[in-house]
């Protein structure tokens, strides 16, 4: 293995090409990757570690926490905590924002996240990972709440963690995005995928079918006309794949294309969709954009949306920039 193409020498790398770095931000996005590790560990141990399954807890969302729910949140809060980088935080599993305590020193980022996405795929072995959006915060001082209401066109560093047969960091500052494959033994992220994009047109899309008869009429047309293949106005055929993990669904976008959409449905007119704008929707569209794609709720760009609450949900559209366009102009008929 080469030592000189590990996360941690890039990030040194692209902090030296911005002059006024403090380097803050690569001692905190090495302080995540460390967590990452740790996470990664602990969910490739699975059943031994006697931590699958329910924790018979609700989270802020109303769904049922697994056990490993609270303790990957744990082990981020506790690795980023106490690093002095960070004047607060925001998780999918707690209800309020996470302040950091009092005897540490308070950092100019604050950092949001899913701990484990795809959670409800953990206890039958299938990928989960960690999503990661890191804004500018009021420096030195405390966060409040509204510090954590930025447009995601505002982000500072996006990325998310794959633990499948093998573990991944995607990662974007906003200058491309840049794929690391965890090497187990020697415990470091190696760059093995640089300057990731999404190639402009798909033939795979990625719904989960059992909600159709709820979603709007500008994903029923779209997914209809999919299903048509060479026989209908799309004159070919698509594939369809749903993980159920959006951390992966991202990822094979980011490899080899795709559409991926959780759409408004019309049970839920309150909730605005399913995925949570500040630590899924943001971080995977600021990705997904780095890429040459497009993430849109298909009537807004996704990282121009005004959030109001740390927690609130939007439809997602992402992917492939030619049939995001498409979903989008059919929401504009
Ligand atoms: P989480 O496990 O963090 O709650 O997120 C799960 C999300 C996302 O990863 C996935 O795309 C979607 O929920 C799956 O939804 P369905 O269960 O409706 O398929
Ligand atoms: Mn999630
Ligand atoms: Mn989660």
């Amino acid at each position: 293995m080469s030592t000189h193409n590990t996360l941690t020498q890039f990030i040194i790398e692209q902090q030296r090409k911005v002059p006024e770095a403090s380097g803050d931000l690569t001692l905190l996005i090495n302080d995540i990757a460390t967590a990452c590790k740790c996470i990664s560990h602990t969910v490739s141990r699975g059943s031994m570690t006697g931590m699958l399954g329910s924790a018979g807890t609700e989270n802020v969302q109303g769904e049922t926490q697994k056990q490993l729910d609270i303790i990957t949140n744990d082990i981020m809060v506790e690795t980023l905590e106490w690093t002095g980088h960070l004047s607060g935080m925001v998780s999918e599993e707690v209800d309020d924002f996470i302040p950091i305590p009092e005897q540490y020193p308070k950092g100019k980022y604050l950092a949001l996240f899913d701990p484990l996405d795809g959670s409800s795929n953990i206890d039958i072995n299938l990928t989960v990972g960690t999503i990661f959006s890191i804004l500018a915060g009021p420096e030195g001082s405390d966060a409040s709440q509204d510090d954590f209401l930025q447009k995601g066109v505002d982000q500072v560093c996006a990325g998310f963690v794959l633990y499948g047969p093998s573990t991944m960091m995607i990662l974007t500052t906003g200058q491309g995005v840049n794929g690391f494959t965890l090497d187990q033994d020697v415990g470091e992220f190696i760059l093995t995928h640089p300057n990731m994009t999404i190639p402009e047109d798909t033939q795979e899309f990625s719904i989960n079918m059992s909600n159709q008869r709820f979603w709007e009429p500008a994903v029923q047309q779209y997914i209809d006309e999919c299903m048509q293949g060479t026989e209908g106005p799309r004159d070919k055929n698509f594939n369809m794949r749903w993980v159920a993990s959006m951390v992966a669904e991202v990822y094979r976008i980011l490899t080899r294309g795709g559409v991926f959409l959780y759409p408004l449905d019309s049970r839920d007119s309150g909730k605005q969709g399913k995925l949570r704008l500040m630590y899924e929707a943001n971080p995977m569209g600021f990705i997904v954009e780095q890429a040459g794609g497009s993430c849109s709720t298909g009537l807004q760009r996704i990282l121009d949306i005004q959030p109001t609450d740390i927690h609130q949900r939007v439809p997602v559209i992402l992917g492939s920039k030619n049939e995001v366009n498409r979903v989008i102009a059919y929401h504009q008929k």
